[in-house]
């Protein structure tokens, strides 16, 4: 299936082509768990250890480049990582200590720990900026910025940045623009289609999609750039487990269908909860009003399975969280099930950077919803129920 692009998205992620095809033609490809390979020669054979190769996390690294949009995706396969944020150490490797990477004020907790701190003792040169000021976007970027890092929309603040708009300056001066699309992944937004160089993903979430596997998976579209990080991704040894790349290829498979129903649920639930009196303001891009309505229309093909929102002065917080039955007080996103959750308290700490700036972009009464796929009926129900009963 050379020609994959001719596809569509849904196709696609059901007929990648395999690398190896076994004598028994299985139908869906099995769990290769090997971590060796018996050669016939010395010194000959591609497949020679599990971690510089594996047939599973091929498969996988194959399907997610083609839902990307690489064409040739068997040239060009995505990296799959052990997390999402072994993905992000990885892409930091491209920066050297002479140069600089400027990155989103307001992204995931853990990326804002990772370049403000392990990254600057590393030496490198790390800039937050607000991505709606491009204008300081500008200023910030010159010809020793390796990365611009994005992330849209963005965890939790619900964000979305112009990707077309933050390219043009990222290439302006030769940097490359990285997107993290967890958020979204390829059913909803393609990043390269926007000029973005490298996109990556916390697998963990909605590809995968059912809250039981760990990863990470990057994807670019430039063949050098990809030969750079595979050198670091199999030497450094960050690698997706064949266990792992099996529940992400099978997630793949499903996830168009789940990312319509994880929308459509999280547009209903956003609806309800801008018009309810117990709140104060809620964050969804699929809500005409929103600030951020036009660019999500632009971007996004659905406006995805995630919002926030805060609660008016007269909810009884203890009581709220008592209260709720269908959602689930636990970190993370993506799965199936309705996860909410407090940011400032739960994902996003804030962080001292070496020089003493403080960054939080998670605002301290922020309550996150990853909206599953349950019936939406039973899930307004159960917050209208929580709400009303936790009225001060
Ligand atoms: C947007 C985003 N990027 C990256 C990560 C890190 O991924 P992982 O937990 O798989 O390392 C997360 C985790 O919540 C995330 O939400």
């Amino acid at each position: 299936m050379g020609k994959s692009k001719k596809y569509g998205i849904n196709t696609r992620a059901l007929h990648t082509k395999k690398r190896i095809e076994l004598p028994t033609g299985d139908v869906m490809s099995p769990l290769h768990l090997t971590s060796t390979y018996e050669n016939p020669v010395p010194g000959e054979s591609e497949y020679f250890y599990g971690r510089v190769n594996n047939p599973t996390r091929e498969l996988f690294e194959r399907t997610i480049s083609s839902l990307e949009g690489n064409e040739n995706y068997e040239e060009i396969p995505g990296l799959a990582m052990a997390s999402g944020m072994a993905s992000v150490a990885l892409i930091a490797e491209l920066i050297k200590p002479d140069e600089n990477v400027v990155i989103t004020k307001d992204v995931y907790g853990g990326t804002t720990n990772f370049f403000a701190t392990i990254a600057r003792k590393r030496g490198l040169e790390v800039n937050f900026c607000d991505m709606y000021d491009l204008e300081k976007l500008e200023s910030l970027i010159n010809s020793k910025t390796k990365l611009v890092w994005i992330e849209s929309p963005s965890n939790p603040n619900m964000n979305i940045y112009d990707l077309s708009k933050i390219s043009e300056l990222a290439h302006s001066e030769g940097a490359l623009l990285v997107a993290d699309s967890t958020f979204c992944t390829p059913f909803i937004t393609r990043p390269f289609e926007h000029g973005v160089d490298i996109i990556m993903h916390s697998t963990t979430k909605y590809i995968g999609g059912h809250s039981d596997t760990l990863g990470g998976v990057i994807v670019v579209n430039n063949l050098e750039i990809r030969e750079t990080l595979y050198e670091y991704q199999k030497t450094s040894g960050g690698i997706m487990s064949p266990f792992d790349s099996y529940l992400c290829q099978r997630g793949l498979y499903t996830l168009g269908p789940r990312i319509e129903l994880h929308s459509r649920n999280a547009h209903q639930l956003a609806e309800y909860l801008s018009t309810s009196e117990h709140i104060k303001e809620t964050r969804y891009p699929g809500l005409k009003d929103s600030e951020n309505h036009d660019i999500a229309s632009k971007q996004m093909d659905y406006f995805g399975g995630m919002l926030s929102f805060f609660l008016e002065d007269h909810i009884n917080e203890e009581s709220f969280w008592k209260e709720l039955n269908l959602y689930k007080l636990a970190v993370s996103l993506g799965g199936v099930e309705t996860l909410i959750e407090v940011p400032y308290l739960m994902t996003h700490e804030k962080v001292t950077g070496l020089d003493g700036e403080v960054i939080n972009n998670a605002p301290e009464k922020l309550i996150r919803i990853s909206v599953g796929i349950e019936n939406i009926e039973d899930l307004i129900d159960d917050m209208d129920s929580a709400l009303n009963a936790s009225k001060k």
